[in-house]
């Protein structure tokens, strides 16, 4: 049977979700009889969240210094969930010592990027990225549904990306840090940090970026941290789209998506953590709302094929996907190479608005 000891590097809001879904995943005995997965270790700064989150998951080993973990040859595993600027340092350390590395978005700097592929292949291991909008449900479903109907929507034309979500820096409501208002440690605002995930989906979904113009804002006097971005996105099939991402002050986190083809309107609004709705229409025919049980089922039966994986969330389909990588070997769909592309784009669009020109990709 294979060992499969978990250490876990920065354990606020997205450790701790990461941590319940590596315990659900045992607890459900998603990999019984192939693996013996087990959370072994928890490093944390914060020696209140160390020690609570050690005792709440009953995990032998803690400690404040991340690289301990790193190096150790009792773990098989890393989690990287601390702030963005500590991404690339974990991470690539993790990758040289052999570990499989899941890491959270954003990953860091382009160059840091590429020295993650690096010690990735120098370490022969697995590395998947926080990209999480790729294991919902929804996103998928909608990513299949404008591949199957193809014919019958017709060509792309049009696409409306909306994002806005209250400021996450405040210390307040569902993000408890204020990390993300230093530019030191997040880099970006709201394209960056939060809307990195929208621009993934509009790439799964709508294919290549050709060109692209942006207008990045700045309402809060927070230097580098933007607050509002309107990005216009010319795709390689010939459709064009807006991306408009926004922090503010209002107490909401809401996505709303829809594409328009020549002969047909798709529409989807996300839910929390919940699959959402998923309606469309082509020419004079009805409406058609896509049930969510649909959804769930279709995602499922491809997705997990083979395994007894329960119906739950995006978060916890993304560590069954990384475990099974490394267990039955399969191909990690957030990879790093992937992820680089995003970033790319994300920073093509800063270009764009800094510099007031379309940038052709
Ligand atoms: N995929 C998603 O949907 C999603 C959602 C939220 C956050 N994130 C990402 O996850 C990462 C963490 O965000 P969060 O909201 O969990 O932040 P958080 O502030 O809630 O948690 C970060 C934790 O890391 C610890 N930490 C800080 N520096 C450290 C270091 N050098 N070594 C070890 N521990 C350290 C902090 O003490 C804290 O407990 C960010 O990069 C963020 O962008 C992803």
């Amino acid at each position: 049977m294979q060992r499969l000891n978990v250490g876990l590097i920065g354990c606020g809001l997205m450790g701790n979700m990461h941590a319940m879904s590596i315990v659900n995943c045992i607890e459900e005995g998603v990999f019984a009889g192939k693996a013996e997965i087990k959370l072994h270790a928890i490093a944390d700064v914060d020696e209140k969240t160390l020690n609570s989150r050690s005792d709440l998951y009953e995990v032998p080993v803690r400690t404040t210094n991340g690289h301990e973990l790193c190096i150790s040859n009792d773990i098989d595993a890393i989690y990287v969930c601390t702030p963005t600027k500590f991404h690339a340092e974990f991470a690539i350390d993790a990758l040289r010592h052999g570990k499989h590395v899941f890491v959270e978005k954003p990953l860091g700097t382009i160059p840091q990027i590429r020295d993650m592929i690096v010690a990735r292949d120098a370490g022969k291991a697995k590395c998947q990225v926080g990209l999480v909008l790729r294991y919902d449900p929804l996103y998928w479903y909608v990513k299949k549904l404008v591949a199957d109907k193809a014919k019958d929507f017709g060509p792309m034309q049009n696409v409306i990306f909306r994002d806005d979500q209250d400021y996450p820096y405040t210390g307040t409501g569902s993000h408890p840090s204020t990390w993300r208002a230093d530019k030191d440690i997040a880099f970006h605002g709201t394209l960056f940090e939060h809307s990195i995930h929208d621009m993934d989906q509009l790439l799964a979904i709508c294919g290549d970026v050709e060109s692209l113009a942006a207008s990045v804002k700045f309402f809060n006097n927070k230097p580098d941290i933007e607050d509002s971005a309107t990005l216009l996105l010319n795709f390689k099939n010939g459709a064009s789209g807006s991306l408009t991402s926004v922090w503010y002050a209002a107490d909401r986190d809401s996505r709303r998506c829809e594409i328009y083809f020549k002969n047909a309107v798709l529409e989807f609004v996300p839910g929390a953590l919940g699959i959402g709705s998923l309606h469309y229409k082509v020419l004079t025919k009805p409406d058609v709302k896509v049930e969510q049980r649909e959804i769930q089922d279709t995602y499922m039966a491809t997705m997990f094929k083979g395994l007894r994986v329960p119906p739950s969330h995006a978060y916890f389909y993304e560590t069954v996907a990384f475990m099974q990588s490394i267990i039955d070997g399969t191909p990690t769909y957030n990879a790093l190479e992937a992820a680089l592309k995003v970033h790319e784009i994300i920073e093509a669009c800063y270009m764009a608005s800094r510099e007031k020109k379309v940038v052709k990709l």
